[in-house]
């Protein structure tokens, strides 16, 4: 108030860190201001679903030395009061079963692998308790900073593999920082760096990023992870898919973040194949390992119908369910490459459907453009590749259709993820011909598991196509008994 200025010193959208200026300890736990234009532009409608009560059933497996509890409601996790305000403006009454394990294991200081289905919450399992420690913790001392030197030092990371993603788990992080100190920060690449500097500029306490363009910044000074106690790796069997195995290496261990062991690393995925049990040697430690639900098991929420289709058919077979599809429902259709994509799309428009398409070739501009109009409903039918199957939450989404199947059962699992999120129904519908017979036998036991109805024909090609002798491959048998 003596300032003249009103608040000048309360406007911490300014600067985050003048605590460095004053020395004295905040106290972070404490709420700040309600603001009711930000609240309605962070907090819009909840979409839980009738079915979310069924996760109640779902087995969990939980290992690991000196096991925290779980918890079964959000009061008993104990968070301060910022966060439990702002899961009540989420519309969260109550926690997923990832969520109950993971809060708990985090609060506990503990790391943490965590598999669970796709759309069961794991997002908020990760920020929810980081979030909280930090608010608990309050400032802490940063490095000394070099003059000229505008450098950020985050408390938090989170890496995911595609731009798509990691602006929704920014999204995500900012409802649930919503009345806090802490001031979450986003980098992608594709998009211009001089916009995301004056961003990170502004204040970086947790920080959300593609491991390319997070290199990148380090390499120019811009951020240090000295100070960097929690690490999340999201969807990390797809970054090391990607070719991300370098720079993730060069981020965690070869810069100035602490140690596994000095601080919290927690890995999360709805599948865990092999390659992953390695990087988890080296960056987790004393850690406990959490699946829900058979590990890369599909929920039941989820119809899953598979339906032989000729190559030369799948078009006009297409139209068709388009055709059956409700107005305000969306459908997804996922083909194997960018340029299927496009002739897809190009289809579907001529045809004069509301079709729009995303794929790795295109500009982010387009991509980010793509994605709205299919969230809003304006484009209802999207085409999209892999890029797209990855942890994206679309609320709506009714029908992920599997134009082209994918040659590996990891990716069919997210891609149908796609719909039926926490508690709502979905239906996911894939073409099959001669050409998928190398999934069949995954295929068959992944539906078989989830209860689905499995056609005879699809059981005899199995049958046809077992090995000799030989057992499947373990790439998504890891935690199982
Ligand atoms: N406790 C809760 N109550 C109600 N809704 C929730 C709860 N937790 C999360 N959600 C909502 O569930 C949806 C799916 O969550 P999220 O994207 O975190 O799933 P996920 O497990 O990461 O899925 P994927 O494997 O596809 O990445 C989001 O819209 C989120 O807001
Ligand atoms: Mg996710």
């Amino acid at each position: 108030g003596s300032w003249g200025n009103g608040n000048r010193w309360d406007n911490r959208s300014d600067n985050r860190w003048k605590n460095d200026d004053y020395g004295k300890k905040e106290d972070w736990s404490v709420p700040l201001q309600k603001n009711e234009k930000l609240e309605y532009e962070l907090f819009g409608s909840c979409n839980t679903g009738i079915n979310f009560d069924k996760y109640e059933d779902i087995p969990v497996e939980a290992t690991g030395e000196d096991l925290p509890k779980c918890c079964e409601s959000f009061n008993e996790c104990q968070l301060g009061e910022i966060l439990r305000n702002n899961l009540v403006l989420c519309n969260y009454t109550k926690p997923t079963p990832v969520q109950k394990w993971a809060i708990p294991i985090v609060m506990n200081n503990r790391d943490l692998m965590a598999c669970a289905q796709t759309g069961s919450g794991k997002t908020a399992a990760f920020l929810v308790p980081i979030l909280n420690a930090l608010y608990e913790q309050g400032p802490i001392d940063m490095p000394s900073r070099t003059y000229g030197r505008r450098k950020q030092y985050p408390l938090a990371l989170v890496l995911a593999p595609t731009r798509e993603l990691v602006s929704q788990i920014y999204d995500e992080s900012r409802k649930f920082a919503y009345r806090s100190h802490i001031r979450p920060c986003v980098v992608y690449g594709g998009t211009d760096i001089g916009a995301q500097l004056r961003d990170l500029d502004r204040g970086c306490h947790l920080l959300v990023a593609t491991p390319g363009r997070l290199v990148d910044m380090m390499e120019r000074g811009r951020i240090g992870l000295d100070c960097c106690k929690f690490l999340v790796l999201d969807e990390a069997d797809r970054m090391l898919d990607m070719g991300f195995e370098p720079q993730i290496r060069r981020i965690v261990q070869k810069d100035s973040m602490p140690p596994a062991g000095c601080r919290e690393t927690l890995m999360f995925s709805a599948t865990f194949p092999r390659e992953i049990q390695l990087l988890a040697k080296d960056f987790l430690h004393n850690y406990i390992f959490l699946a829900v639900g058979r590990v890369g098991s599909t929920s039941e929420n989820i119809t899953q119908k598979v339906v032989w289709v000729e190559e030369c058919e799948k078009r006009s077979y297409l139209l068709d369910l388009i055709n059956f599809a409700s107005p305000d429902s969306l459908t997804l259709v996922f083909v194997e490459t960018k340029k299927g994509a496009d002739s897809l799309e190009e289809y579907l428009v001529v045809e004069g459907y509301p079709a729009t398409s995303i794929h790795g070739d295109r500009s982010q501009r387009e991509r980010e453009e793509a994605l709205r109009a299919f969230r809003n409903g304006e484009k209802p039918i999207l085409v999209a590749t892999a890029v797209a199957a990855r942890g994206l939450d679309i609320p709506n989404v009714r029908h992920v259709i599997n134009f082209d199947l994918p040659s590996d059962i990891e990716e069919y699992v997210h891609r149908i993820g796609r719909t039926g999120r926490v508690g709502n129904l979905g239906l996911a519908t894939s073409f099959f011909n001669e050409k998928n017979k190398n999934v069949v036998r995954d295929l068959l036991e992944l539906l078989d598991e989830a209860k689905q109805e499995i056609p005879a024909w699809l059981e005899s090609i199995a049958y046809d196509s077992r090995p000799q002798g030989g057992i499947r491959r373990g790439a998504t048998t890891l935690g199982r008994k």
